[in-house]
């Protein structure tokens, strides 16, 4: 059971099963230039914040411990990078704001307005648009949500992580489960029904039974909605070197996989409702921006690292593109200040790779893939033409881990926790369709240095 482990958002890190190399590789083969990715003229903007004020021992995002930030700088790039994306996307409405990090809480809430207000001075941002911020549990993040929320912040998610002070230590927070508690209820206080918490499991010496009753705990304090991440053990994190010298042991895979499905359990009890892999929501506070992500719409990346998947209005441009801004904050506020974005990498996703972004994405949500979800980017080969012929994906359904019917496709109670090993068979399939429909190869634009290609856009 791997499918848990966590999988955040429009940041560069680790992708989930895609390796940037094998996406590279897909959007560079298969595609077709008469199949479109669906026009739209509304997305989502992630806002990524990439300092934070200690390293976690477990963390591989792109976060910077820096003693001096240059909030000034970081926010007139953050407007500026706004600006210029939501120009280039031409989207006219953006539905939902995820200020991420790193710890986006130890921005100033100036910088969340400002950034903000730049997103309405170039779109409409609907007064009801979510609009997240990822707050670290600590009391200068806390006594500061207020402020977030009088900046424009209605959706507050909580890095708890654990309710164990042991634990908290070991995965190098710089907060105590008395910190998270209070968190938890100020948040519910200024933000009520809106506010979500992470919690991660399969953790060193954590048993199945001291998790049931962590997260007992933490349902009988926390609001509507929960994040639950397996621990995944990040190569050249302090955590791994741990349990690499044998200072520390992880549990079995049997052991978190009993872990996820206790929760799963345990979650439902309380009147959540599993919507995703990782993600349960009770009274229907589901976040709609995450859920933007599960149904491929597009989404705008803005700060250092950030990742986008848009379609440029560019000359001849008539296609989706995966676009990763530069990591680096430093580097990245010098490309922003000379050339309006840090751009990095740009790929013209092929109408294969979109599809496999589709079927990786959308079999994450409880309710998977519909058919018209499917059809908005396969117009003229449905799922049981794409992927109800081949005999690997009926045995699937045979086995009752996977269900194709009037309804779409989606993953059933036993599947999901074994989404990660169902998936290669369906990428095959859908591999193996696409070629065999002859369609051609695109190219992919991936940019080191920021020159003529960096200044086009
Ligand atoms: C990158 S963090 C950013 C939010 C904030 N800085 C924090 O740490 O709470 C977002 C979430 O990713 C999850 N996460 C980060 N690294 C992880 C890992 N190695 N395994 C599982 N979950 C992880 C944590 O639950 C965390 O709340
Ligand atoms: S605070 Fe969050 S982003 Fe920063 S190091 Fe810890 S887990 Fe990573």
């Amino acid at each position: 059971m791997k499918n848990a482990r966590h999988f955040c958002w429009p940041v560069a890190r680790r992708t989930l099963f895609m390796s940037p190399k094998s996406l590279t590789e897909s959007a560079s083969k298969g595609t077709c230039a008469s199949v479109l990715p669906p026009l739209s003229d509304e997305a989502s903007l992630y806002v990524h914040w990439p300092y934070c004020l200690k390293r976690c021992s477990y963390c591989n995002f792109n976060k910077y411990i820096s003693r001096s930030v240059n909030h000034s700088a970081m926010t007139e790039c953050l407007q500026r990078e706004t600006e210029t994306l939501l120009k280039l996307s031409r989207v006219s409405r953006i539905t939902s704001v995820f200020f991420g990090g790193g710890t986006p809480s130890l921005a100033q809430p100036a910088t969340i307005a400002a950034v903000l207000e730049r997103v309405s001075q170039h779109a409409q941002l609907p007064e009801e648009a979510e609009v997240t911020l990822e707050v670290n549990p600590t009391p200068a993040g806390t006594s500061r949500l207020k402020d977030f929320i009088d900046a424009g912040i209605n959706r507050l998610s909580i890095g708890v992580q654990s309710l164990n002070d042991e634990d908290l230590k070991l995965l190098g927070r710089d907060h105590s489960s008395q910190h998270a508690l209070h968190t938890i209820s100020e948040a519910r206080r200024l933000c009520p029904g809106r506010v979500s918490v992470d919690v991660m499991f399969g953790r060193p010496g954590q048993s199945v039974a001291s998790w049931e009753t962590e997260l007992e705990k933490l349902l009988a304090v926390c609001d509507h909605h929960v994040s639950l991440y397996q621990l995944t053990l990040e190569r050249g994190t302090q955590l791994f070197k741990q349990v690499q010298r044998g200072e520390l042991t992880m549990p079995t895979e049997d052991v978190t996989a009993t872990m996820y499905m206790t929760a799963r359990d345990i979650l439902e009890m309380h009147g959540f409702r599993q919507y995703e892999v990782s993600n349960f929501a009770r009274s229907g506070a589901v976040s709609e921006h995450n859920l933007g992500y599960w149904k491929g719409q597009q989404y705008i990346g803005v700060g250092p690292g950030a990742h986008g998947r848009f379609m440029p209005h560019l000359e001849g441009s008539v296609q989706r593109e995966a676009r990763t801004q530069t990591l680096e904050p430093d580097v990245w506020m010098s490309e922003v200040q000379k050339f309006g974005h840090a751009t990095r990498r740009w790929i013209s996703l092929s109408h294969l790779a979109l599809l496999e972004e589709v079927l990786v994405m959308g079999l994450r949500m409880t309710d998977g893939i519909t058919h018209q979800h499917w059809k908005l980017f396969s117009p003229s080969d449905n799922l049981h033409a794409v992927l109800g012929q081949s005999g690997d994906v009926q045995e699937l359904q045979q086995r009752g881990l996977l269900i194709l019917d009037d309804r779409g496709l989606r993953c059933s109670w036993e599947g999901l926790a074994l989404l990660d090993s169902l998936l290669p068979t369906l990428l095959l399939q859908l591999e193996t369709y696409v070629r065999s429909q002859g369609r051609r190869g695109n190219k992919d634009f991936i940019q080191p240095q920021h020159r003529e290609g960096q200044q086009r856009r």
